[in-house]
C-alpha cells in the first residue's frame, strides 16, 4: 500500500501540521535537522536500524546504523565546536559521496552551523566564488581535493581551517587539521544547538542568468516539507531500501538524499561511483533497492544500453521510481515500464523551493510527459509572462508560479536581497520556468524563461562561464548558451570573438575548453566553441544569448526589434 491514498483524499483538508504532528513539532519548539535525522530516530527505538549502506567505485563497503549516525555526527559537531566554529558560521563540505559527507552534514547542523555543500568536481574559480560569497570559515574535504582547496584558499581571507577526513599520509600545513571520524573518540552526548524554525540551515549555490551563482538560504523548518514529500511522493515506508543517485552538492542530494529519507527513518544506499549501467543495475540488485530517485539523463543513458541488459539482473525488489532535474519525456516513462515493470514518476522543483512542488504523486494516474499536479499544500499556477495573473485557459503557456509561503521555500539569497525580492510578483513566487496546464489540471513543462543552461539536470549560469572565458588571453567577448544534446538534454556552447592577432583554430578551441574545465568544472566546459567576428547585441550593448540559443535549437528567434544591426 502506498502512503498517499488517492490524490483527492489528500488534498481535502491538507495542512502542513500533519507533518508537524508526525515529527512531534509544535510552533516555537526547537527544530534541528541534524537531531531529527539521527537522535530522534534512535529515541523512537530504531537506533539499531541501518541508516546508510555505502559502497565506492572500488567496491569498498561500509554500513552505519542510526545510532552510528547519531554518535558520529555528534563527534563532528563537537570537533567543530573545539575548532572554535560559532553557530551561524558557514562550513563547506567539499567531498565525494563518502560517509563523512552525509554524517558531516548532520554534524554541522547539530552545532548550529550553516552547511554549504559544494560539488567536488568544482575547480578553483567555481569554488572560490562560492566560498568568498558566503565568507565560509571552514572547509571539510578529502586528501584528493586538498590541492584544489589549498589553491582556492590562497585567494580568500575567510577560510580559517581546512579539515581533512582521510589525512593519513598527507603533510598537513598550518590551518589544516585532521579528522579521522572513525578513529576519534566517539561522542555519545552532544548538546544540539537549539535552532528554531527560521534558523538558517543549508546554503546551496544555484545559477541564474546574471551575476555569479546565488546562495539559496534554507532554514531548519524546511524539514516539515521535505519529510512529508519524501513520505508521500517517494512513498518511503519503514522496510524500504532507498537510493537517491544525486550528489549532495546539489539540492536533490540533500533534501532527498539526506534530510527527507533519514527524517523518515529510512535505510539509504549510496554509491560513490560514476555512471555505468551494469554497475548501477548490480547495485540495485545487491542492496535490493525498493525505491529509486533518479534523473532523466541517467534514464536516457540506461535506455541506450537497452532492455536486454536489465534482464541480467534481479531487480524484483524495485517498487517505486521517481525522477527530477529535467523534463522527463514520455518515451522514458514508457521505456521504464517495459524495462522495470513500472513507470518513473516525474517530480518538479528547484533549489529555491526546497521540496517537490509539482509531481506525479502515487495514486494519481500518470500522463506520460506531464509533470503531474501540485503537491497537496502547494498552490501552483501558470501565470501570464507579463502580468503574473493566473491563466485559466487550458494549454496557455506562462510561468510556473507558486503561492508563498510553504515550509521549505528559501528565505533569501545570501547577500542579495534584491535578487530574492525579484522572484516575487503579484503574490506569486516565480520559478522562471514556462509550462502549460491542461483541462485536468496536469502541468506540462515547456522550458526555462532565462538563459540558464540545464546540462544533465545541473544548472550552469552563462555569466560564470563568460567571466572565466574573458580571463583567457585570446578572448575579446563571448556568449555561453545551451545547445541540444541527445544525452544531457543541453550542453554548453560558447560563441567567442577573439582579440586581434589570434586565429580561431582547433588547437585554440581545445585550449579554451580545457581552460574552463580546469577553472570551473567539467559541467561548465563548453562542448563546442564557435569563433565569430561579433556577437548579436541589443542597442544598449547587452549580448542577446537567446538569438544564439534559438539558432542552436532551430527555433524562431522571436522579437529582435531591440537588436543592433552592425
Ligand atoms: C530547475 C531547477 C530540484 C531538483 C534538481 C535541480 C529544471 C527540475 C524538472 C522537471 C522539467 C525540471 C527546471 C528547474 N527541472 N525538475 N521535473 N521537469 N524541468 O534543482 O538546480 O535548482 O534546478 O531544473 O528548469 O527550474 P535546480
Amino acid at each position: 500500500m502506498s502512503n498517499i491514498g488517492s490524490y483527492e483524499e489528500r488534498l481535502q483538508g491538507f495542512d502542513w501540521s500533519i507533518a508537524e504532528r508526525e515529527l512531534g513539532y509544535r510552533a516555537g519548539d526547537v527544530i534541528n535537522i541534524g537531531y531529527h535525522c539521527s537522535d530522534r530516530i534512535c529515541d523512537l527505538g530504531h537506533g539499531g536500524k541501518l541508516a546508510l549502506l555505502w559502497e565506492d567505485h572500488q567496491g569498498r563497503e561500509k554500513s552505519f546504523t542510526f545510532d552510528d549516525l547519531r554518535v558520529l555526527s555528534n563527534t563532528i559537531a563537537a570537533f567543530l565546536v573545539r575548532l572554535g566554529v560559532q553557530p551561524g558560521e558557514r562550513v563547506c563540505l567539499f567531498m565525494d559521496r563518502v560517509p563523512e559527507l552525509y554524517i558531516g552534514f548532520l554534524g554541522v547542523l547539530k552545532m548550529g552551523g550553516i552547511v554549504q555543500p559544494l560539488f567536488s568536481a568544482f575547480r578553483e574559480d567555481s569554488l572560490a566564488t562560492r566560498l568568498k560569497d558566503a565568507a565560509t570559515s571552514v572547509v571539510i574535504t578529502q586528501r584528493k581535493h586538498l590541492p584544489v582547496v589549498r589553491r582556492t584558499r590562497e585567494q580568500l581571507s575567510s577560510v580559517r581551517q581546512i579539515v581533512v577526513v582521510d589525512s593519513e599520509g598527507a603533510q598537513l600545513k598550518a590551518g589544516e587539521v585532521a579528522l579521522d571520524l572513525e578513529g576519534e573518540p566517539r561522542v555519545e552526548a552532544f548538546e544540539v544547538f537549539p535552532s528554531t524554525a527560521e534558523t538558517p540551515s543549508v546554503l546551496h549555490y544555484t545559477s541564474g542568468t546574471t551575476g555569479q551563482p546565488k546562495g539559496a538560504q534554507h532554514v531548519h523548518y524546511s524539514l516539515i516539507a521535505q519529510y512529508l514529500t519524501t513520505k508521500w511522493v517517494l512513498d518511503l515506508q519503514s522496510d524500504d531500501i532507498y537510493w537517491c543517485n544525486a550528489d549532495p552538492g546539489w539540492v536533490t542530494g540533500t533534501s532527498y538524499g539526506i534530510i527527507g529519507p533519514w527524517a523518515n527513518g529510512a535505510t539509504q544506499a549510496v554509491l560513490d561511483a560514476g555512471f555505468s549501467a551494469p554497475r548501477w543495475y548490480a547495485f540495485l540488485q545487491k542492496y535490493r533497492v525498493t525505491v529509486w530517485y533518479s534523473a532523466p539523463t541517467a534514464i536516457r543513458l540506461l535506455m541506450r544500453e537497452g532492455t536486454e541488459l536489465v534482464r541480467n539482473y534481479d531487480l524484483s525488489a524495485l517498487r517505486h521510481l521517481a525522477s527530477v532535474g529535467e523534463p522527463l519525456n514520455a518515451e522514458a516513462v514508457l521505456w521504464s515500464k517495459e524495462a522495470f515493470g513500472r513507470p518513473f514518476h516525474d517530480t518538479y522543483w528547484q533549489t529555491e523551493t526546497g521540496c517537490i512542488v509539482v509531481t506525479n504523486v502515487p495514486g494519481l494516474p500518470i500522463k506520460p510527459g506531464s509533470m503531474g499536479k501540485p503537491f497537496p499544500g502547494i498552490t501552483a499556477a501558470v501565470v501570464d509572462l507579463k502580468t503574473s495573473e493566473p491563466l485559466d485557459t487550458p494549454g496557455s503557456v506562462g510561468l510556473i508560479g507558486i503561492k508563498p509561503p510553504w515550509p521549505s521555500l528559501i528565505r533569501g539569497y545570501w547577500n542579495n536581497p534584491t535578487g530574492y525580492a525579484n522572484k516575487f510578483k503579484n503574490g506569486w513566487y516565480l520559478t522562471g520556468d514556462r509550462a502549460s496546464k491542461d483541462g485536468d489540471g496536469y502541468f506540462w513543462f515547456v522550458g526555462r524563461d532565462d538563459d540558464v543552461i540545464n546540462t544533465g539536470g545541473h544548472l550552469v549560469g552563462p555569466f560564470e562561464i563568460e567571466s572565466a572565458l574573458l580571463e583567457h588571453p585570446a578572448v575579446a567577448e563571448s556568449a555561453a548558451v545551451a545547445t541540444p544534446d541527445p544525452t544531457n538534454m543541453e550542453v554548453v556552447k560558447a560563441f567567442v570573438a577573439l582579440k586581434a592577432g589570434h586565429d580561431g583554430n582547433e588547437d585554440l578551441e581545445l585550449e579554451i575548453m580545457n581552460f574552463i574545465r580546469k577553472r570551473l568544472s567539467p559541467l561548465a566546459m563548453p562542448q563546442k566553441i564557435e569563433f565569430v567576428a561579433s556577437l548579436p547585441k541589443t542597442r544598449s550593448g547587452k549580448i542577446m544569448r537567446r538569438v544564439l540559443r534559438a539558432q542552436e535549437f532551430g527555433e524562431p528567434v522571436g522579437d529582435i526589434s531591440t537588436m543592433m544591426d552592425d
